[in-house]
């Protein structure tokens, strides 16, 4: 058996279909919105990457810090044989992991991204050769379903991308992790936490303009895909910090009244001068909401570690 293989569970046309519906919902809905996942075409991924690197957005480096001291005590804690890791991207920070789990036989990437797969793929197979690489081209916010590997298994979700989720979609998408997991197979989950204001809004709206310029992509995304005519310069960024949902906004702020033409769908959008666009929400938690919402997945709670300055956690929970 060949070490790394791709298995496709998304239609070629899937993407383009749900981008249609979801511009269609959230550009005629009041107020307008647009999901954060339309973020990341090559140029929102190189982008991402370059914010992982600004000074002012610590989660990736609080995240990679937690995982470098306590990849050994995650390793015993789960003796995986499997890793699950969704949205992996370009698995930069799970080889940390994956070089603590010793009896690991199995790791199954899960990425709507197939040459961020193939890539990470190739390279780990490459240094690992006896690490099989199954790699999903799937969405993992939609039905998923995985290869029959060895238990135990672990399902990493890293980077802080569950506060992308609304608190109902969180549940139904705890719900339907804990569907993957037979009893003792456990979840990684990465949260960023609840913190001073100056410091969140910071990491969402830094003073070289990369946030600015990421949350703007969308508009580019939408023009290239749907023949949009959205004019990125015609919007201002916007973070803020939502103290009652104790989340970050990141909004599109029109400077002018404006009509966009959507020609895939058929749709002209007026905008009025000020009016707001949401593109993203970034939750932040606090240890006894994580451990609620995983109790009521049927996930219970084992560890959870904080990088030395407390911004960042990652949890170990088991499936009961
Ligand atoms: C990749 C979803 C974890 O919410 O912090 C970074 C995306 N948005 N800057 C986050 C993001 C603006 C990021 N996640």
């Amino acid at each position: 058996m060949s070490p790394f293989r791709v298995t496709r569970t998304l239609p070629e046309d899937a993407t383009d279909a749900a981008l249609r519906a979801d511009v269609l919902t959230g550009l005629t809905a009041t107020p307008k919105t647009l999901p954060p996942k339309w973020f990341y075409d090559a140029r929102g991924s190189e982008l991402f990457e370059q914010i992982t690197e600004l000074p002012e957005y610590y989660p990736t480096r609080a995240e990679r810090e937690i995982l470098r001291t306590r990849s050994g005590e995650i390793a015993a804690a789960c003796g995986a044989r499997t890793l699950v890791e969704l949205g992996s991207g370009s698995s930069e920070k799970t080889r940390l992991l994956i070089d603590a789990l010793t009896g690991l036989e199995v790791y199954v990437p899960v990425d709507v991204s197939e040459s961020a797969l193939t890539q990470a793929g190739q390279a780990l197979v490459a240094e690992r050769p006896e690490l099989t690489v199954h790699a999903l081209i799937a969405d993992f916010t939609g039905r998923l379903e995985l290869p029959a590997t060895p238990g135990p298994r672990l399902l990493a979700f890293l980077g802080g991308t569950i506060g992308n989720l609304l608190p109902a979609e969180r549940a139904g998408f705890l719900a339907s992790v804990r569907r993957l997991l037979a009893p003792g197979d456990a979840l990684l989950l990465g949260t960023d936490l609840v913190k001073d204001e100056e410091v969140l809004v910071r990491a969402y709206d830094d003073a070289a303009g990369v946030t600015a310029e990421f949350n703007k992509n969308v508009l580019a995304v939408v023009d290239r895909e749907l023949g949009a005519d959205f004019d990125p310069d015609a919007f201002d960024h916007v973070a803020l910090w939502d103290t009652a949902n104790e989340w970050i906004e990141m909004r599109l702020r029109s400077r002018a009244a404006q009509t966009v033409k959507v020609p895939a769908l058929d749709l002209a959008v007026d905008f009025t001068a000020g009016e707001e666009l949401r593109t993203e929400v970034s939750a932040k938690f606090r240890r006894d909401g994580v451990r609620t919402e995983l109790a009521t997945a049927g996930l219970e709670l084992a560890n959870w570690w904080t990088d030395s300055q407390g911004r960042f956690a990652l949890s170990l929970s088991f499936a009961r």
